[in-house]
């Protein structure tokens, strides 16, 4: 089947607090967003790439990003408005793999792993995620005292790429929506439709880039990807 990467990158990137929105700034002498383009550009599963863009981005340009092969849609209000956007021109048997344009260390053998889902029987899609590592706290609601502490056991970071059948995941994320549910990624809208979604032991090099701090690091990985 044919398998099109869409690439939320419309966000503003608040948590940065940089001059610009995240995925424009540079790591190793490339912006975020060529890294993650060129990472799914280059899987040779993958037949077709999407990008949401703020309508009107002047760094896209500015980067000569439009040059690549690549497809442009605007993005949303919402992760899930840029997303579903990018899904509009996908066929009735296309896969859709979401990859967060803030996540530039993507390995090409956590897609390939990701992308065996398309041949099974028991889930309707999955998504790569890392078991959480630091003890996990509740707190009483609106404040900041500790109700108790989590079972760790069980709980996982969802990352991206996540790949859902693209028919299943536009009426997904539709639905969703409209009920004003919170649909933080595309499985929690799967969920919501009762669909199966599996859980991909991914790489926890995989970072989404959000603080300042994450620069630094993703550099790193980024490093070692290609060493
Ligand atoms: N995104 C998007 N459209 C939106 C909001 C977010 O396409 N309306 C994208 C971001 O560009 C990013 C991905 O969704 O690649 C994950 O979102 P996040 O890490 O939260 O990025 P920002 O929303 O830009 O950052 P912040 O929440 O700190 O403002
Ligand atoms: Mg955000």
């Amino acid at each position: 089947p044919r398998v099109v990467a869409v690439i939320p990158a419309a966000g503003v990137g608040s948590r940065m607090q940089a001059d610009r929105p995240k995925q424009y700034l540079t790591l190793n002498g490339k912006t975020i967003l060529e890294h993650t383009i060129d990472a799914l550009l280059h899987h040779p599963l993958i037949d077709d790439v999407i990008v949401a863009i703020t309508p009107g981005d002047a760094y896209f340009d500015q980067y000569r990003l439009r040059e690549k092969p690549i497809h442009v849609v605007d993005g949303g209000k919402e992760r899930a408005d840029s997303v579903l956007n990018g899904l509009m021109s996908l066929g009735e048997n296309d896969w859709a793999l979401v990859h967060d344009a803030a996540r530039p260390c993507i390995e090409e053998s956590d897609i390939s792993a990701l992308l065996e889902l398309i041949n099974s029987d028991e889930v309707s899609g999955g998504i790569l995620a890392t078991p959480v590592r630091d003890t996990m706290k509740r707190v009483k609601s609106s404040t900041n005292v500790i109700s108790h502490t989590e079972d760790r056991d069980g709980l996982w970071h969802a990352l991206t790429p996540q790949l859902f059948p693209a028919r299943l995941l536009k009426r997904a994320l539709q639905n969703g929506l409209s009920q004003g549910a919170n649909i933080t990624d595309e499985a929690s809208a799967m969920e919501l439709e009762g669909y199966k979604v599996a859980m991909v032991n991914g790489s926890p090099a995989n970072i989404k880039i959000t603080h300042p701090a994450d620069l630094p690091l993703a550099e790193f990985y980024l490093k070692q990807k290609f060493s």
